[in-house]
């Protein structure tokens, strides 16, 4: 295949270098999610977080490997990551839950701009994140109820122990 003629028109292949860097984002989020656990001795956290970790890296370079099938220019985004600033499981719960649904937002959003591009092969490919969100946010709720469920039967330091063991089942 040529290699000067990009199959992206040039809005689309912009837009999907960004969402590379919202991928690799959560990426560097849950790897500090997982040291914070670690610190914290919850290590079921730490291991759930550090394979979310691993799956969000997965994603970007999916984006990666499409943006060069389709012959066009992917490049690595600078991703900033705040040191995690929680002192408690339940923030940790609700940040995990907020990112993901910032992510949905952002491949949603994706999606008008491939739509206004005319791009069907582009949409379908989008259309696996907007599945993968779909579960990611039910995977999020589903901890963040456990976790009430837990605490306000038996207090905060048992949810946190027992959200440490359930997890681990995920
Ligand atoms: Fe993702």
């Amino acid at each position: 295949m040529d290699k000067n003629k990009s199959l992206l028109k040039p809005q689309v292949e912009e837009l999907l270098n960004k969402l590379i860097g919202v991928e690799y984002s959560a990426m560097y989020l849950y790897k500090a999610i997982s040291i914070w656990a670690d610190s914290c001795g919850l290590f079921g956290v730490r291991d759930y977080f550090k394979k979310q970790s691993v799956e969000e890296q997965e994603h970007g370079n999916k984006v990666i490997d499409y943006i060069v099938d389709r012959n066009a220019c992917a490049h690595l985004p600078a991703i900033s990551c705040k040191p995690i600033d929680k002192s408690n499981l339940l923030d940790i719960l609700k940040m995990y839950i907020e990112h993901e649904l910032a992510v949905e937002k952002a491949w949603t959003n994706a999606i008008t701009v491939i739509n206004e591009a005319r791009d069907e092969t582009t949409y379908k490919f989008a259309q696996w994140y907007i599945e993968e969100q779909i579960a990611e946010i039910a995977t999020a709720t589903d901890i963040l109820q456990h976790y009430n469920v837990a605490a306000n039967g038996t207090g905060v330091g048992y949810a946190e122990s027992y959200i440490d063991n359930w997890i681990t089942k995920l």
